[in-house]
């Protein structure tokens, strides 16, 4: 699947968030709001990633709409062996377009190494399912000075050996800035965005998007979106609510 040219991507993070009742609730209301706007899906991708549980909701709430959604994560096999895990065909057979990979709480929590992360990405590609690949620094990390060396380490190993003419979504949060409320700045992210953008560019990916992730909320939405190469946003506290993630949405260029 390629990107709608100069779309903005609004991805929802709920983690171990919203029963699959919640769920449906959230997106009635999401869709009784927007679909009011014709235009709404003209300039936006709006993603939802749901708990594995209410993805079957989701898609029979979603399915045929312009709304996309996907696992947190999935395991690197389609199937097998592999109790508790995810599998990325099972999400394909749901319609799943997306699935969120590398996410700094699997990283840190669930001790999911570059290795595993470019085996998922791998199966994402072979699937034709669009990753939403996330990298970031620590704050020992960036107070190290080591910001750019940890993110393009986890691009070089995440992007080995995958396919340079599909599809990737690349969200950069800090993971200082994850659920602290503590945003990083304009400048900060600017910088960041510039140089991924810069290495993206010569590693050779033709199709990406990078989104900026950490505490955005209606607040700061407007002018984080204005930063140059950040084409959207993956929301997690803010997305729960319909209204702080539609007021995220509509943050106007
Ligand atoms: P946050 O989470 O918006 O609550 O900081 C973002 C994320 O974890 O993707």
């Amino acid at each position: 699947m390629s990107s709608k040219k100069n779309s903005k991507i609004f991805a929802a993070n709920w983690k171990l968030n919203k029963t699959p009742e919640e769920a449906r609730e959230f997106v009635i209301g999401f869709k009784n709001e927007v679909f009011k706007k014709s235009d709404f899906f003209m300039s936006k991708e709006i993603i939802i990633f749901p708990q594995a549980f209410s993805l079957e909701a989701l898609s029979s709430l979603c399915a045929g709409t312009a709304i996309g959604y996907g696992p947190q994560n999935i395991y690197s096999e389609k199937s097998g062996a592999f109790t508790g895990e995810n599998s990325a065909e099972m999400a394909k057979s749901l319609k799943c377009k997306y699935v969120l990979i590398g996410h700094s709480e699997r990283r840190e929590i669930f001790k999911e190494q570059d290795e595993l992360v470019n085996k998922k990405l791998a199966l994402t590609q072979s699937l034709d399912l669009t990753p939403v690949f996330c990298i970031g620094e620590t704050l020992a990390s960036r107070e190290a000075g080591q910001t750019f060396k940890v993110c393009i380490s986890q691009l070089e190993n995440g992007l080995k050996n995958l396919d340079k003419t599909k599809r990737f979504i690349i969200a950069y949060e800090p993971v200082w800035a994850i659920g602290t409320g503590k945003v990083a700045t304009v400048a900060q992210v600017a910088e960041v965005h510039s140089e991924l953008n810069k290495y993206l560019t010569s590693y050779g990916l033709i199709d990406f998007q990078l989104l900026y992730g950490g505490s955005v909320k209606p607040e700061n939405s407007l002018e984080l979106l204005n930063t140059p190469f950040v084409n959207g946003f993956l929301i997690g506290g803010a997305a729960l609510q319909v209204e702080s993630f539609i007021k995220i949405c509509g943050s106007e260029l």
